[in-house]
């Protein structure tokens, strides 16, 4: 039978509102995620105040203030803080980013974060992208060849063939792109989504991978490639300025190409 009610942890309830910092004038008010595996309740929102006169601009800053000064539970991830090592994306005020990189004065009033959407979540702002990262090695996310290398010296490449990399090297698979993506939200059992299928496009247009018909054979499926819809979302978020439906749109060229 259908069922019509919403699963009972997907309501999210009123939490804690934690006071005001002592003596704080100028304050930016956070409402975020909570929620842990090791009880019974649901996800809720819980109020911190930060005191802006005293913490880093960005995002990111106010979440380590938080963690560090009102609630050590308060669970996220991160590691560069300077948007290269895509652990800080979660969801704020509406859209997938960094937290690292996008600032507290970008946002006007309350800022609301939330988890990556429609991935399962590990505790509070921490997704489980175990479906994500099996997806990347799916893609085998190396160089392959057969022709042995040359005996002094790497691979080359000429200078434009380098050039037909950019755009796409600068992908930190922070996932921003993939959890905005509607058909990845209802498919990612089966579509690789935009940020693997960028990484795909990564190595097939590589002057020195070997490997091409091997990687299109790989894609050529109604689910892994052809579910992108060309609805933008991916494009539209990417917090690094990358368009992977233009990357997806490549591969299905060289498909066609292929077919001749
Ligand atoms: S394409 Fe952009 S949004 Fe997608 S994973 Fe890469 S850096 Fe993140
Ligand atoms: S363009 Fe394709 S991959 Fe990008 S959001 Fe749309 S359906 Fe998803
Ligand atoms: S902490 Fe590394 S990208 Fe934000």
């Amino acid at each position: 039978m259908v069922e019509l009610t919403l699963p009972k942890n997907s309501r999210v309830g009123t939490g804690k509102t934690h006071s005001k910092p002592d003596g704080a004038t100028n304050t930016k008010t956070f409402n975020v995620y909570r929620w842990s595996p090791d009880d019974t309740e649901n996800p809720r929102i819980d109020t911190y105040y930060v005191n802006l006169d005293d913490c880093g601009p960005m995002i990111l800053d106010g979440l380590i203030k938080i963690k560090n000064e009102i609630d050590p539970t308060l669970t996220f991830r991160r590691s560069c803080r300077e948007g290269i090592c895509g652990s800080c994306a979660m969801n704020i005020n509406g859209t997938n980013t960094l937290a690292c990189t996008k600032g507290m004065d970008e946002v006007n009033g309350d800022i609301n974060i939330y988890p990556l959407p429609h991935q399962p979540v590990v505790k509070d702002l921490v997704p489980d992208l175990t479906n994500f990262y099996a997806q990347y090695a799916s893609i085998k996310p190396w160089m392959q060849t057969q022709t042995p290398p040359p005996p002094d010296r790497e691979r080359l490449q000429s200078k434009e063939d380098r050039e037909k990399l950019d755009g796409l090297y600068e992908c930190i698979l922070c996932a921003c792109c993939s959890t905005s993506c509607p058909s990845y939200w209802w498919n990612s059992d089966r579509f690789l989504g935009p940020a693997i299928l960028l990484q795909a496009y990564r190595w097939l247009a590589d002057s020195r991978d070997e490997n091409t018909g091997e990687r299109l054979d790989n894609l050529e499926d109604p689910f892994r490639l052809y579910r992108c819809h060309t609805i933008m979302n991916c494009a539209n978020t990417c917090p690094k300025g990358l368009n992977p439906a233009k990357a997806i749109a490549e591969i299905k060229k060289m498909m066609v190409e292929r077919r001749g």
